[in-house]
């Protein structure tokens, strides 16, 4: 059997600084927001070249309290209108809709996946405030167009990185990360993080992430209690150092795909170079055929995302758009196991499974 993502073993390799990082924790008995999210927080600020982190809960509370936190410094009004991916994990408009705004969905580009640019345009009103742009499956939106239209119209620009970790940024300067297990840099629990340059975001965000207080028992902001958890930024400090050459290993795996995956029947992803490759996946019309070979075959695949946001339950009031685009990457997509430790005998067998499959 080859899992789709075997993180155990991702995580085997970090076992025993785990485990120190564990005994450390619990002589010092320091429970929140203590040295391990400071240094964190330095840590990864350097890394994606941001002056400020803030550690946060999760992804999604990262996307919520960016944009709250603008609505307290007066930056956008409930009401206003974000732009956001029609193709995209829920998270990212749950995130603007916690915060009282209201996302308009525009469609991807059929190559990348990622927002279409030439799709926003035509979406902004005069109620337009920003855009949150999801680099989805590891790879950079369009960020110097994308940056344009934000010129333009005077629209403030936050990147949804979640899926993103390590990525070469270009553009804005306000990203929000999950570090939830599976992802690139994963924590052993929830946990997420907003970089930025902006200081006053960074206060402010900060600030609502603990009640809005920034000073104990005196309180600014009607806040929230969303803050990275001493233990995952102890362990996340541990896997840190690491996230290069494992974003390389998936990078490496990527490319024997892309060269090796020869079959008609199957659409490889299109991707550029400094793609970080979070997920690997491809399209087929006969996806369903495609899934239950591979698992007749011991290979396990997910699909990134099998309902679109808009089609989904919770989402009434966009259950009227079309979106064709959206709708047809959701109906063929098929993730293909991705992860540091997935060894070559076992790409050399899905490789041979998949040029074997005649649907
Ligand atoms: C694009 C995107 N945004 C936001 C999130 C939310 O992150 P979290 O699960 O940490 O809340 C995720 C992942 O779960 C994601 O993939």
């Amino acid at each position: 059997m080859i899992p789709f993502l075997d993180i155990k073993a991702v995580n085997k390799p970090y076992d025993i600084k785990f485990q120190e990082k564990l005994k450390q924790f619990l002589e010092k008995g320091w429970y929140i927001l203590g040295d391990e999210v400071e240094a964190f927080e330095e840590e990864f600020a350097a890394c994606t070249g941001s002056e400020y982190c803030i550690g946060v809960g999760n992804g999604l509370d990262a996307i919520t309290l960016t944009f709250n936190a603008y609505i307290e410094m007066g930056n956008l009004e409930k009401g206003d209108e974000i732009i956001v991916p029609a193709n995209t994990y829920i998270a990212s408009i749950l995130g603007i809709l916690h915060a009282g705004l209201v996302p308009v969905l525009v469609e991807p580009n059929l190559e990348t996946y990622n927002i279409d640019p030439k799709g926003i345009e035509e979406k902004i009103t005069a109620k337009t405030k920003g855009i949150l742009v999801v680099h989805l499956y590891g790879q950079l939106a369009d960020m110097e167009a994308i940056m344009e239209i934000g010129y333009k119209y005077n629209l403030l620009i936050v990147e949804d990185a979640a899926q993103a970790h390590g990525l070469l940024f270009k553009g804005s300067h306000t990203r929000t990360f999950s570090f939830y297990p599976g992802k690139n840099l994963g924590a052993l629990g929830d946990a997420g993080a907003v970089v930025t340059n902006d200081e006053k975001l960074a206060t402010t965000i900060k600030s609502l992430s603990n009640y809005g207080s920034e000073q104990k028992y005196y309180n600014d902001y009607i806040g929230y209690n969303s803050r990275l958890d001493e233990l995952q930024a102890a362990f996340l400090r541990v896997k840190l150092p690491f996230l290069a050459a494992e974003n390389e290993r998936r990078s490496a795996i990527a490319n024997r795909y892309l060269s090796e995956i020869k079959n008609d029947k199957i659409l490889l992803p299109v991707c550029s170079a400094d793609h970080v490759f979070h997920l690997f996946v491809i399209r087929t019309e006969n996806r369903e055929a495609l899934q239950k070979y591979l698992a007749d075959n011991g290979i396990q695949t997910l699909i990134h995302y099998p309902v679109a946001p808009h089609k989904q339950k919770a989402m009434e009031a966009f259950h009227h758009l079309s979106l064709p685009i959206t709708e047809k990457i959701h109906n063929e997509v098929l993730s293909l196991p991705m992860s540091p430790v997935l060894e070559e005998a076992k790409i050399d067998f899905i490789i041979e499974k998949l040029n074997a499959w005649t649907s």
